[in-house]
């Protein structure tokens, strides 16, 4: 296949076929192949769609090789660095930063819809106390189907808005009541005059019997976590949210199935199972070097998790951040976590060692945020729930420019059949 200026030309036997290109705002380029099979009758092939763009997006841009990520045009150290998490959502949704006017109307349209029917608490109270709260999110998000049906149909401008901040509204109280049935206490109500991420904190922290103060250096830590995590392109979490929402079903289904799609270790997963890997070597007499042999050995399923990523071939410009807050909470509560250490003495040895360098295996953003969730004294089944809160405007970003496309369609891939070819059933008495 070569290339013209603005066509790419393939050969199949005697037939060449134009195919254009398309070129992104940071000079990208993509073939485009929809028409492929209607002029070739061929489909494109690519396992795990490595190689594939499924759609134009303009919410954030990945430099892979370089290690850059941008919200909107902004580099993601400025944003989130400068912005309350809010604010941020606010971009990535809507394409711009809001002005002060913009962002108090949008808070408040949050704020105002933070409880949930109260008849959602039997839902809660329905899961068994061993039920993990990614699965129980999931299916309450699920729920909010059922209890804001008339904010299902997302053709229409007002109910998708409104579905938009109902979803964002409910999230950090959906989350903290997850935990709050797992340790068998009472939920702590949503309290308006807090910031989005001290109301997610004290849902999740004060009880009834005591007062609860708010640590401002957890409450930056995790404004932080949640922009970090905010949006990173057609990741399998928010390629589900559009896929599902492609069929036109409502938001809060769409997002429903983003977060299980999130839940998996190979995804989101991998900052709970980063954890516990680091908690196995520290037990095993922090042994790095057999770690080391395990990963890099072709016939044990073991792999270093918080290391490597499907896009990043440089070092993950969020797991930098995150090693920076690390680094800061860890001098505050000197010697409260020994993980920490043992990470940053597990990223040398492997950032050496021939095996990642020619894989180009750096550590990702999961490394080290479960390392700052501890030090908040977050439960480590919690700490896919706190990415999904971050990740939450990137999904609603994402759905929401694939209804405003004009080009919009079902998503549906194809396949290259490998199975049997046609034969007749045998009846079972004869099989
Ligand atoms: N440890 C050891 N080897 C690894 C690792 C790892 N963490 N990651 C990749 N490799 C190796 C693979 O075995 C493969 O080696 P080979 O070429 O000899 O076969 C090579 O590097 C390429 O890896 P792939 O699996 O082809 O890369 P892919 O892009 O499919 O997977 C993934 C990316 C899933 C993130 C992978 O690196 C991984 O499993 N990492 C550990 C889990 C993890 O940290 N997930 C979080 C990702 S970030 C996020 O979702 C927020």
């Amino acid at each position: 296949m070569g290339t013209g200026s603005d066509m790419a030309k393939l050969r199949l036997g005697d037939n060449e076929y134009d195919l254009p290109i398309r070129v992104g705002t940071e000079g990208n380029r993509a073939i485009d192949i929809a028409k492929l099979f209607a002029m070739t009758g061929h489909i494109a092939l690519d396992d795990g769609f490595a190689n594939t763009g499924s759609i134009m997006s303009t919410i954030c841009y990945i430099d892979g090789e370089q290690g850059i990520l941008r919200y909107r045009g902004y580099p993601v150290e400025e944003v989130a660095e400068q912005c309350e998490f809010t604010e941020a959502a606010y971009l990535l949704i809507f394409g711009e930063l809001p002005n002060g006017e913009q962002l108090e109307a949008f808070r408040g349209n949050i704020r105002r819809h933070t409880l949930l029917h109260e008849g959602m608490k039997a839902i809660f109270a329905g899961f068994p106390p061993y039920a993990h709260p990614m699965a129980i999110l999931s299916a309450v998000v699920g729920a909010l189907a059922i209890y804001e049906k008339e904010f299902g149909d997302p053709g229409n401008p007002q109910q998708r808005l409104l579905a938009m901040h109902r979803m964002l509204a409910k999230m950090p109280t959906i989350a903290a009541f997850s935990y709050k049935q797992s340790v068998g206490q009472p939920f702590v109500y949503p309290q308006n005059d807090l910031t989005y991420c001290q109301n997610f904190l004290n849902m999740m922290f004060a009880v009834p019997s005591e007062k609860y103060k708010i640590d401002p250096d957890f409450a930056e830590a995790l404004n932080l976590l949640l922009i970090l995590h905010a949006d990173h392109g057609q990741n399998c979490s928010t390629s589900t949210v559009r896929m599902v929402g492609s069929s036109n079903v409502n938001l809060f289904s769409s997002i429903s199935a983003g977060i299980y799609a999130l839940w998996g270790t190979l995804h989101g997963g991998a900052n709970e199972a980063c954890i516990n890997m680091l908690e196995n070597i520290a037990a095993d007499g922090r042994n790095l070097g057999k770690y080391i042999d395990k990963a890099k050995d072709p016939d044990d399923p073991f792999r270093l998790v918080g290391f490597g990523h499907r896009i990043y071939k440089n070092y993950d410009p969020r797991a930098t951040m995150c090693k920076a807050v690390c680094n800061r909470l860890v001098k505050r509560f000197a010697g409260q976590d020994p993980l920490f250490d043992l990470a940053q003495e597990l990223e040398e040895v492997a950032l050496s060692d021939p095996y990642f360098i020619e894989r180009k295996l750096y550590p990702n953003v999961d490394f080290y945020s479960g390392i700052i969730y501890r030090i908040m004294g977050i439960p480590k089944d919690m700490f896919t729930v706190l990415f999904c809160l971050g990740r939450l405007p990137g999904w609603i970003a994402h759905w929401r420019e694939m209804h405003l496309s004009p080009d919009k369609r079902i998503h549906r891939p194809r396949q290259l059949y490998t199975g049997h070819t046609k034969r007749s059933v045998v009846p079972l008495i004869k099989r």
